[in-house]
């Protein structure tokens, strides 16, 4: 099996990297790394072996059976096709195929097994969707929700590597030569992840809401704030959610116990952004009753957006896929 990484010195391709090396999956015999013109000429180390970066034209003479793409939606808009034409299953992890109705946005835990042999492309979600997703799905399933408010305190990590570069730089007071936000991120927070929509929502809200209209149910009504914070480790989301039906809180914390992916903490114990980072979990804590409500729940779900939220998600399609051949 060949296998290209497109994006391999991005903060995602990284994190790619990492969980290849860790999980030693045994059918990826050939393995390529692709970064833009700038880092031509450099190299990555991957299993203690040095591969050359190439470029994404090199790479598509190499005839891969899988790519990665997590180099921007104009990337992936420019050439997945041009790998799914010469037989590629492309796993992208950016925006530009999601919400197209005839290809699949996947999270293995939940819809996973709906992937056929007939997908040539399939969609990485939104990190913040993700983590959401993976604590309303198993609450879903048994209880329909009607409603979801979710406020996110998004880690800078999800907007690459300029960001941290802001943010690294804000903080030693030097001058930012590129940057990442228009709003200074050291000491603040900015309620504006992605650009403004007409109708006042920013294009990360209307991801989150409708990637999870497409991967839960089209039913669910959903709001969203999305909100940048300047943490590292993890993106929290405080997410109320409301039923149609009433529920017991014990009963919804068993739910998320038993979903595979989903950490619960109970009591006083709560999960911090920081402690997320590295891990491939979903961690749901400060689950409690929403008093406002005939019946509703309020709950702090945090996750890493470079693991569950982009490169170990890719990584357990890409499994799916490899395992069901
Ligand atoms: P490079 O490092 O050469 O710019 P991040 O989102 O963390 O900033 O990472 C983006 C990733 O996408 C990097 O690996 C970057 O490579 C890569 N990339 C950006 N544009 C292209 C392109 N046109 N072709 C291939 N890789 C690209």
């Amino acid at each position: 099996m060949k296998l290209i990484i497109i994006g391999a010195t991005g903060l995602v391709g990284a994190e790619i990297i990492k969980i290849l090396e860790e999980k030693k999956i045994k059918k990826i015999k050939y393995i390529f790394f692709v970064a833009s013109q700038k880092s031509t000429g450099k190299e990555i180390v991957f299993n203690n072996k040095k591969h050359k970066i190439i470029t994404i034209n090199e790479a598509v003479l190499i005839k891969p059976q899988y790519v990665l793409f997590s180099a921007g939606s104009k990337t992936s808009l420019k050439y997945a096709k041009t790998f799914t034409d010469l037989g590629a299953v492309v796993i992208d992890n950016s925006s530009a195929f999601r919400m197209s109705p005839k290809i699949k946005l996947v999270v293995p835990e939940i819809n996973g097994n709906k992937i056929t042999k007939e997908d040539k492309i399939i969609a990485n979600p939104n990190c913040s969707t993700t983590q959401l997703v993976m604590a309303l799905y198993p609450i879903h399933k048994k209880h329909n929700i009607k409603r979801v408010i979710v406020s996110t305190y998004q880690a800078i990590v999800g907007t690459g590597q300029l960001a941290l570069q802001q943010l690294e730089r804000e903080e030693a007071n030097k001058e930012v030569l590129e940057a990442a936000y228009a709003d200074k991120i050291h000491r603040n927070v900015i309620p504006k992840c992605d650009d403004f929509n007409e109708d006042g929502y920013t294009k990360e809200e209307q991801k989150i809401i409708d990637e999870t209209n497409k991967i839960l149910d089209s039913s669910i009504k959903i709001t969203a704030t999305a909100v940048r914070t300047p943490t590292i480790g993890g993106h929290g989301e405080s997410v109320n959610v409301e039923f149609k039906n009433p529920i017991k809180v014990s009963e919804i914390s068993e739910l998320l116990t038993l979903q595979d992916g989903v950490v619960v903490c109970s009591g006083e114990k709560y999960i911090t952004p920081i402690e997320s980072r590295g891990k491939d979990d979903v961690f749901v804590s400060r689950l409690r009753r929403d008093h406002s409500v005939e019946s509703g729940i309020n709950m702090w779900v945090v996750a890493d957006p470079l693991r569950k939220g982009a490169a170990t998600n890719a990584i357990q399609i890409l499994e799916s896929i490899v395992n069901n051949q």
